[in-house]
């Protein structure tokens, strides 16, 4: 695990984009470092900028239950990170340079972890990782291979959304999130 540190150690010093002049603390990821299921972010907001932990918010109590709910594992069992590392001022949209700019860290966090299976939650991560400008409600509903990786990827809404949506896009979580599980005991 020790990559994974310096890792985490480097992105806590990062300074390559913008974000770093504002941001109270680099939100990194946390969880089990070799976890077989990995959930990934946008960004972090007002809370886990405070924390310094992702999905520590709202959102993030909701995908908690979710997770629990339709696939049994504890938030600690699962890594969480997020697209950037830094909170974007009030919460807006990561430009594309801050999410290429912090690129390097996700890619290498997945390598480092390798998950059997990564949740992409929303847009930004989605399209990051499938390389595509797809929005999410196109791309839920299957799931991918990571190219080189052997990882199956399902992309989902964000929690944020189901909180925003409600009832259809709360449904089509549990059934983004079900595929996972089943992926998880080893279908393909
Ligand atoms: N939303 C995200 O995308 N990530 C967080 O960590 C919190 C809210």
């Amino acid at each position: 695990m020790r990559a994974l540190e310096e890792l985490r150690s480097e992105a806590l010093g990062c300074t390559r984009c913008a974000l770093a002049a504002q941001r109270t603390q680099v939100v990194f990821g946390t969880g089990d470092p070799s976890a077989d299921l990995m959930l990934v972010g946008e960004g972090p907001g007002r809370d886990e900028d405070l924390a310094g932990e992702p999905f520590v918010g709202r959102s993030g109590k909701l995908l908690e239950t979710l997770v629990a709910q339709e696939i049994g594992l504890a938030r600690s069992s699962c890594y969480i990170a997020n697209v950037v590392k830094c909170r974007p001022p009030s919460n807006r949209d990561p430009l594309p340079e801050e999410v290429e700019a912090c690129r390097p860290f996700l890619e290498a966090q997945i390598e480092l972890v390798a998950p059997r299976v990564v949740v992409t939650l929303g847009n930004f991560a989605s399209r990051l990782l499938l390389g595509t400008t797809e929005g999410i409600t196109r791309l839920r509903g299957r799931s991918y291979q990571l190219p080189n990786l052997g990882v199956h990827l399902v992309p989902t809404y964000h929690p944020a959304a189901a909180l925003r949506a409600g009832a259809t896009v709360l449904a089509g979580m549990r059934a983004d999130l079900v595929r996972a599980k089943m992926l998880l005991d080893g279908a393909s």
